[in-house]
């Protein structure tokens, strides 16, 4: 690839981002000289990696019939991908199985790392299940804690680790704070007490201050009122310069300016990746 001049450094990153959905090649300006311009054909890529689903199977244990079948997909860092369809098609059970909560009857789920020619680089790494977060569907039914601080440092060491670790979780926690908008709320408050949009917010913060690299969210807007829902689905679109997003909505219509990749779950587990929805 040729040397990108500052000055041009926008409209580049335009154009590959226009490569990468049209999976085109292009003509690309080498030569920015005021005379000669010269225009090449080329294929802009760059260093990145996909959080892969390949050919998985789930039966549950003791069962006959398979929730999910021969399911794919490959979702690109940093992309916002949307699974959506009819009601007891398996698209919890798949989140489900990417989050290691249980494993896939057949067939692998794994980080692959692409390097500047588009071919894979390395061998694919298994998918760390500390790196995953998930938030459920209604989350909120599952505090515990009778307030915001206990919430979000449920489960954290308590008597081990040093200052320094205490340190590191203390910095998260302003950072998860910071990213969804809770900065300001009184920590001793009752997490019950919160507005709907703040408990989504809450459920969000808790899940980043593990620092995932992928984050599952189940069903992200039910349950509330029209402002939380513009509010949840501005933050998730700061969250994606972050990380990885894969959701599972019936909210097509709101979540459609986030969408880079989506799938149709049809009945049986059967995944079909559709276009984003406009
Ligand atoms: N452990 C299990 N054993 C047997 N069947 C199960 C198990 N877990 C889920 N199912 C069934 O698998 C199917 C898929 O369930 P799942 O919750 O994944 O669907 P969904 O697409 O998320 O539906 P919804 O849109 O209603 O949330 C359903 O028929 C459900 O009853
Ligand atoms: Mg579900």
């Amino acid at each position: 690839m040729g040397s990108t001049p500052v000055g041009h450094q926008l409209a580049v990153s335009a154009v590959s981002w226009q490569t990468e959905k049209m999976t085109m090649p292009f003509l690309r300006r080498t030569n920015f000289s005021a005379n000669t311009r010269t225009y090449v054909a080329h294929r802009v890529c760059c260093e990145h990696s996909c959080f892969e689903v390949n050919d998985v199977a789930y039966r549950p244990p003791g069962t006959k019939v398979n929730l999910l079948d021969d399911v794919s997909l490959s979702l690109r860092e940093k992309r916002f991908g949307l699974i959506y369809g009819r009601s007891g098609s398996g698209k919890t059970t798949l989140l489900q199985l990417i989050a290691g909560f249980s494993k896939p009857t057949s067939g692998s789920i794994h980080v692959q790392r692409y390097g500047d020619d588009g071919h894979p680089t390395g061998s694919p790494k298994n998918l760390d299940s500390n790196k995953v977060g998930f938030v459920f569907q209604f989350p909120e039914r599952y505090f515990v804690a009778e307030n915001v601080l206990d919430e979000v440092t449920f489960g954290w060491p308590r008597q081990r680790g040093g200052s320094q670790l205490k340190e590191l979780l203390a910095l998260r926690l302003q950072k998860a704070f910071t990213s969804v908008g809770l900065i300001g709320i009184p920590l001793d408050q009752d997490p019950q007490s919160l507005s709907g949009g703040y408990k989504r917010r809450l459920a969000l913060a808790i899940q980043l201050v593990q620092s995932p690299d992928l984050l599952l969210l189940d069903e992200p807007l039910a349950g509330l009122d029209w402002k939380a829902r513009a509010d949840v689905v501005k933050l998730l679109n700061n969250l994606k310069k972050e990380l990885t997003l894969l959701t599972v909505s019936h909210d097509l219509k709101e979540l459609s300016p986030l969408v880079d990749q989506s799938w149709r779950m049809e009945m049986g587990g059967i995944l079909k990746a559709v276009p984003p929805p406009v």
